[in-house]
């Protein structure tokens, strides 16, 4: 009886303890808002709608945006602002950078991962960090080392696939181009071989989980009031974030020191190739500043930047593929009209060696083709800066100082009032004028940011998806495993597939 009451008394004081914080967050959130006032965004509900939507949030924002470009959530201590606005965008993102910065409330929700990497910092950290980044990102050092790394793992990804040429067999694509990125983002970042694709080492494997598990509960942080009590008590997924980054800083803590040592064995100081030995080398000039926990920061932030965002790119590409054959062979056609061996017989691995700079930039169906699956499957589908001033927006919309204000990337590629009434349609075509290229506004196409902030590894994804694209189109054709299956996203930082792209493959031609 005794423990029966016990247990009654302790789930009526935890119900009781919910109903109050519930009751004072409702109040809190619906206080001093103005949200009947016409010269703020129209409010669509609260951050609990997020919650609510969790499974399927960007096309939820997707269907509020169609009637509402920019609207609001309320949040408990301030209102979250969403647009698809172009104008607003150029506003935060350019005209106005100074007044909207990632702010205290991104920094305090990512810094325990991100540190005060690029991706976090503002002000005098971020620009001494981008500073360094760019002029290593333009080096023709980095971008030979980078290329021929991805020349590697392309042939090194058509064996891979060769493996299930055969109309019975099906295999998790995203699963492959998943380890193949890694594989080229480890050489690239930290000079290693990883060797993913093809047995990976345990450690290398124990990292990975790592950075896949804190990506997603980062992301939850967004969503979740209660994240930072959860971190106070050490319960949760804040217990296994807090896990899983030990385990990202043992990794690269210990790559920092090994390469130290090399580094101090070695001469030859500025031929060095990949990005952390060139970071170590600059940090000799500023050992204080630029100290191991710093390089862990910035090289951390690199790998996850690159990491995800071309694998994931790379999946939903070969996903509309299957969905539209006709483009499909059409990319394959141009493969074979811009390499001249479509007939010839021709091994994997000299198909990659011969895809230069120069044949990659005539690719012009391609880089639409690849551009059109941004547009419509944006690797980051929703970003957002903090008010650092109260302020309008171009839309006419007040905003108060602190509120957050997000772009939706994802909504954005489906807006008739952007794009057009076939906006939801995959259509390379609409990227090219007799046959060439043509760019958009960075504001309206804005899978990589835009402004002082724009991505600083745009061409570095471009190389990289079109030699693996080229490699796999030239040897394979591919079609869906299960036509009748729903491919969709996994809601976290980056648009992950849902669940893997179950393919079937045969061979072209050789
Ligand atoms: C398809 C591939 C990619 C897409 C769609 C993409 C998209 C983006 C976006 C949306 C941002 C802004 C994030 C923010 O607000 O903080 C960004 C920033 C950045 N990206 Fe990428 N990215 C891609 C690949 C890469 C790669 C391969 C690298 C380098 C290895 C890279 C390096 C960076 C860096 C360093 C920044 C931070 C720039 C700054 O804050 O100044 N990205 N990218």
């Amino acid at each position: 009886m005794g423990i029966f009451l016990t247990i009654v008394t302790f789930a009526g004081f935890s119900l009781l303890f919910l109903v109050l914080t519930f009751s004072f967050l409702i109040v809190k959130i619906y206080s001093s808002k103005s949200f009947r006032d016409p010269s703020y965004p129209p409010v669509t509900g609260t951050v609990f709608h997020q919650l609510f939507h969790f499974n399927r949030l960007y096309d939820y924002q997707t269907e509020v945006a169609k009637k509402q470009p920019t609207f609001r959530l309320l949040a408990p201590a301030k209102s979250k602002i969403f647009t698809t606005d172009t104008r607003n965008i150029e506003h935060i993102l350019k005209t106005n950078f100074d007044k909207y910065a990632k702010g205290e409330y991104n920094q305090d929700i990512v810094k325990d991962l991100f540190g005060q990497g690029i991706f976090a910092v503002d002000g005098e950290k971020w620009k001494q960090q981008r500073k360094l980044a760019s002029f290593e990102f333009s080096t023709r050092v980095l971008r030979d080392f980078s290329c021929a790394a991805f020349r590697r793992n392309a042939a090194k990804m058509v064996k891979a696939v060769s493996e299930f040429a055969t109309p019975d067999r099906v295999f998790d694509m995203q699963d492959i181009l998943m380890r193949c990125t890694l594989d080229s983002i480890f050489k690239v970042g930290f000079g290693v071989d990883l060797n993913c694709l093809d047995g990976s080492s345990k450690e290398g494997k124990k990292f990975i989980k790592a950075l896949d598990e804190s990506n997603a509960f980062i992301y939850w942080r967004y969503i979740d009031p209660f994240w930072k009590l959860k971190r106070l008590l050490n319960i949760g997924c804040e217990a296994s974030l807090k896990k899983n980054i030990k385990v990202i800083d043992d990794f690269v803590h210990k790559l920092i020191s090994t390469k130290r040592n090399l580094l101090a064995m070695q001469e030859d100081c500025n031929e060095k190739e990949d990005i952390l030995s060139r970071f170590l080398v600059a940090s000799q000039e500023d050992p204080e500043k630029m100290n191991d926990k710093y390089l862990r920061d910035i090289i951390l932030n690199f790998m996850i930047a690159g990491k995800d965002s071309s694998a994931n790119t790379l999946s939903w590409f070969f996903y509309l593929l299957c969905k539209n054959p006709l483009i499909q062979e059409k990319i394959a056609q141009e493969v074979g009209d811009v390499t001249g061996n479509q007939e010839k017989e021709i091994n994997f691995d000299d198909f990659a060696a011969n895809l230069t700079d120069e044949t990659l930039e005539k690719m012009h169906y391609l880089h639409a083709a690849l551009t059109e699956t941004l547009r419509l499957y944006p690797a980051v589908p929703v970003d957002g800066r903090n008010a650092e001033t109260d302020g309008i927006l171009p839309d006419g919309y007040r905003l108060r100082k602190g509120d957050g204000v997000f772009y939706m990337a994802y909504a954005m590629g489906r807006m008739p009032y952007i794009w057009g009434e076939d906006a939801e349609e995959f259509r390379p075509e609409r990227w090219l004028k007799n046959g060439v290229f043509q760019p958009e506004s960075p504001f309206k196409f804005i899978a990589f940011h835009a402004g002082p902030r724009i991505c600083l590894g745009k061409d570095f994804a471009y190389r990289q998806m079109k030699i693996l694209s080229m490699a796999l189109l030239r040897f394979f054709r591919f079609r869906l495993a299960d036509e009748t299956k729903i491919v969709t996203y996994r809601t976290m930082l980056t648009l992950h597939m849902d669940g893997g792209l179950h393919l079937r493959t045969i061979s072209r031609k050789n």
